[in-house]
């Protein structure tokens, strides 16, 4: 019966007579729909299996991350949480035994290693019996592909499978969307640049010019000299006095701090000039260890166009904070591509696929693997200089224990089953022990200027022109930790309770929407409030909520706006947490500056996070992991930060309140206080 002809060891059969359903349907056909495919002709079919236990993720994450449930620390190891979210069993022999019966051959039914995947090569003529369809060749940029309009599977088959490739893979759901929202920025930023402050602020280098008028505060006097200004100039002993942060002494290997950058790219120069004036413990030619995702590089020279100042902060925030432990540099994306560059919307997806193998063919939402017109894609097959010709990285690299990314966009640019997908990630990073913190968003309760067809960012519905808040993303994701920034004001010292940083630029060649920097925060149009912060927020809205009008989100998050509403009163809240992130002085472009944002912030945190990791290995205790349920159920470990408020979109924004709220969130380290806790903790 075996047609030994066939490489792929088929078995033609007569089709097993079944009820089938149509499982997926393409809106309209395509337009350039080429002839039928040869009958002969190979399709490589491949089933994506649905995935199990997604439901159950949350509940998970906390078992092993709330303070109070036994299983704490307890992380899973990377084989776990593959096994965990694999497909079932059932799910796996229901859809083999489908191709077996219809006389496949069943040494050619093949599994991939994370089990998400059935994979056959089919001549065209099985592949559409199996199916009910028929497959055209359809003309792309890329080349001819393969696909059909609509295709069926059996009933009892059906519903343990996401979808079928090739099927209506060529028009991606969310490519006509994001093209929609294409636009002009109209002030050269793109939706996903890093959160790079705007630049050059004060030229003139000693704190009297940079800051005229500056007189030292009363409470300064008696202070030791590099504390005395801290209100206007920030430096590595600054921020190690506020949060009562000691000199690092280890260097654990295993406990090396994680920082995400793409196309910006840190100067050795910049950073050993930084080291030179306000760390002078780190040594000179101390370096990051840079690890390449699909063809990113770093360092550049300090005068480069890449050089903008987001890494060279990173870098030099964490080695002042953490060193001897050292930093790891995810550099991410070749240079035609690289998220701040092209318009692709999506930037974390080809960094989650080098660091997990899985995630490359993990499919959720009806999305598998990166999304075409979204994220880019590898090898790049552009002309342009720097395009990595290598196949896209999967698995290629270990994720540190703690990740810092300074980088986010609007949340309403990505479609949900995208966000949800990329969301459950970090739920698996968080299940694996790893503290995943972004950046909460420069602009208080917009997004980036310009976004959204808005010039500061703001969202729009009928008869509400830009005066809608504009949630940021992934900090809605409820399984990262959201990092909000800052500030002291100039007649203050580090011992002075902070303010929600909020500042005035003036740096006078950018527009208005560039210039008031206001830390970011708000409710996601996608999230509802975890179980670990639906307190938190609950008592937030009750008692100091704005009085404007909010609105509740639907299942899409597009209803924004309904009934006037400004803010979606049932969503996650961000930022979790928060740190300075005003008055750095660092250099770039070998050229000393002032540098405000969330971008300060979330390094900051994460090498408090790092440096309690190092405390813990010290004792045989793992990473503290996903923070947040930890952080909700003992705020005491925090500064709550009570002064100060995040405007934009024609509003003040929301105010900062005793107890978390979505400014500071629950406030900013109080290192000892921390450590003490987890110390504590198994
Ligand atoms: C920490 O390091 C700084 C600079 O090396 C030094 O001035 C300071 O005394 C140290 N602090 C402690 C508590 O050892
Ligand atoms: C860096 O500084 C040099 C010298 O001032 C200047 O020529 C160059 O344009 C600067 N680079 C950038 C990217 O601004
Ligand atoms: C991005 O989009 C803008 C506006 O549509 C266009 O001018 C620009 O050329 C595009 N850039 C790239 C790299 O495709
Ligand atoms: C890189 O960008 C160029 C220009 O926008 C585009 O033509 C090319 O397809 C992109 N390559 C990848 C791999 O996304
Ligand atoms: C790169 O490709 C574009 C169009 O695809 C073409 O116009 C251009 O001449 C090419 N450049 C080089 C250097 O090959
Ligand atoms: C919306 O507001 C902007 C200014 O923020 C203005 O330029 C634009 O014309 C307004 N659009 C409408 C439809 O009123
Ligand atoms: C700083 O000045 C403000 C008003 O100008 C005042 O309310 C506050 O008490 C001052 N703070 C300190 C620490 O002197
Ligand atoms: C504004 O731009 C002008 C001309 O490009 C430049 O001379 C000036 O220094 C800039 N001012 C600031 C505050 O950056
Ligand atoms: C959500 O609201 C938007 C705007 O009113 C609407 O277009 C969309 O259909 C709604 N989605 C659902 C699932 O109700
Ligand atoms: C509180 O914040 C306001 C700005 O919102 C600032 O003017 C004031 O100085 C701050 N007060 C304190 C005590 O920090």
């Amino acid at each position: 019966m075996l047609l030994p002809t066939l490489a792929t060891g088929l078995l033609i059969g007569s089709a097993v007579c079944t009820t089938h359903v149509v499982h997926e349907k393409r809106w309209q056909p395509p337009m350039n729909r080429g002839s039928r495919l040869d009958p002969n002709a190979i399709v490589p079919l491949r089933i994506a299996l649905k995935q199990s236990n997604l439901e159950t993720g949350y509940d998970r994450l906390i078992d092993v991350s709330h303070p109070s449930s036994a299983n704490f620390g307890k992380h899973l190891s990377t084989a776990e949480v593959h096994e965990l979210f694999a497909p079932a069993a059932e799910t796996t022999k229901t859809v083999k035994d489908w191709l077996l019966n219809a006389g496949v051959y069943p040494g050619a039914v093949k599994e991939y290693v994370n089990k998400g995947w059935l994979a056959v090569d089919v001549p065209a003529k099985i592949a559409e019996s199996l199916l009910s369809t028929e497959y055209y060749e359809h003309d792309s940029n890329d080349g001819v592909k393969i696909g059909c309009d609509s295709y069926s599977l059996p009933a009892h088959v059906s519903k343990h499978v996401d979808f079928v490739k090739p099927g209506v893979k060529l028009s991606p759901p969310m490519k006509k969307r994001t093209l929609e929202k294409r636009q002009n920025f109209p002030h050269g930023g793109p939706p996903s640049g890093p959160r790079g402050p705007p630049g050059p602020i004060w030229q003139p280098h000693s704190p009297p010019d940079r800051n005229p008028g500056w007189h030292m505060p009363p409470g300064a006097q008696s202070l030791p000299p590099e504390l005395q200004a801290c209100s206007v100039n920030i430096t590595p002993p600054c921020i190690k006095a506020l949060y009562r942060i000691p000199n690092a002494t280890l260097d654990t290997p295993g406990q090396e701090m994680g920082l995400y950058e793409t196309y910006d790219a840190f100067s050795q120069a910049d950073i050993d000039l930084f080291f030179e004036h306000f760390a002078p413990y780190v040594p000179q030619g101390t370096s990051p260890t840079v690890l390449s995702v699909d063809g990113g590089t770093a360092p550049v020279p300090a005068a480069s166009v890449r050089n903008g100042g987001e890494s060279d902060i990173d870098i030099t925030l964490a080695y002042s904070l953490i060193y001897p432990q050292s930093v790891t540099v995810y550099q991410v994306d070749d240079l035609p591509n690289s998220s701040g560059m092209t318009n692709v919307t999506g930037f974390l997806n080809t960094f989650l696929d080098a660091i997990d193998g899985s995630y490359c063919g993990y499919s959720a939402y009806g999305i598998t693997g990166d999304s075409p017109g979204i994220d880019a894609t590898y090898p790049d097959n552009s002309n342009l200089t720097g395009a990595y010709k290598g196949q896209l990285e999967c698995g290629t690299y270990k994720l540190t224990n703690v990740l810092s990314v300074s980088y986010g966009e609007a949340e309403a640019y990505l479609p949900k089953p995208y966000v949800e997908r990329q969301c459950n990630e970090f739920m698996k990073l968080g299940l694996q022990g790893h503290s995943i913190l972004f950046a909460s968003g420069d602009y208080g309760v917009a997004s980036f200027p310009g976004s959204n067809e808005n010039e500061f960012g703001c969202l729009s519905a009928p008869g509400m022109n830009g005066t809608i808040y504009n949630p940021d993303y992934p900090v809605g994701c409820p399984y990262i930790t959201a990092v909000g920034a800052t500030r002291l004001y100039p007649n203050q010292t580090v011992y002075d309770p902070e303010s929600a940083m909020q500042v005035n630029l003036q740096s006078g060649n950018r527009s208005a929407a560039y210039e008031f920097f206001a830390t970011g925060g708000g409710f996601s149009n996608l999230f509802t409030p975890p179980s670990y912060q639906a307190q938190a927020v609950a008592n937030y809205l009750a008692k100091y909520g704005p009085d404007v009008p909010s609105y509740v989100a639907n299942s899409t998050g597009t209803n924004y706006g309904e009934n006037g509403g400004v803010f979606n009163r049932a969503g996650r809240g961000y930022p979790d947490v928060a740190a300075n992130g005003a008055y750095l002085l660092d250099y770039t472009n070998q050229t000393l500056e002032h540098w405000f944002g969330t971008s300060l912030s979330s390094p900051i945190f994460g090498s408090v996070l790092t440096l309690i990791n190092e405390q813990r290995a010290q004792v045989g205790k793992g990473p503290v992991g996903f923070v947040n349920p930890t952080l909700y159920a003992n705020p005491q470990v925090l500064n709550d930060i009570t002064n100060g408020s995040n405007p934009n979109c024609g509003s003040s924004g929301f105010e900062t309140a005793p107890g978390w709220d979505p400014v500071t969130g629950l406030g900013t380290p109080n290192y000892p206080k921390m450590l003490e806790l987890w110390m504590r903790l198994p």
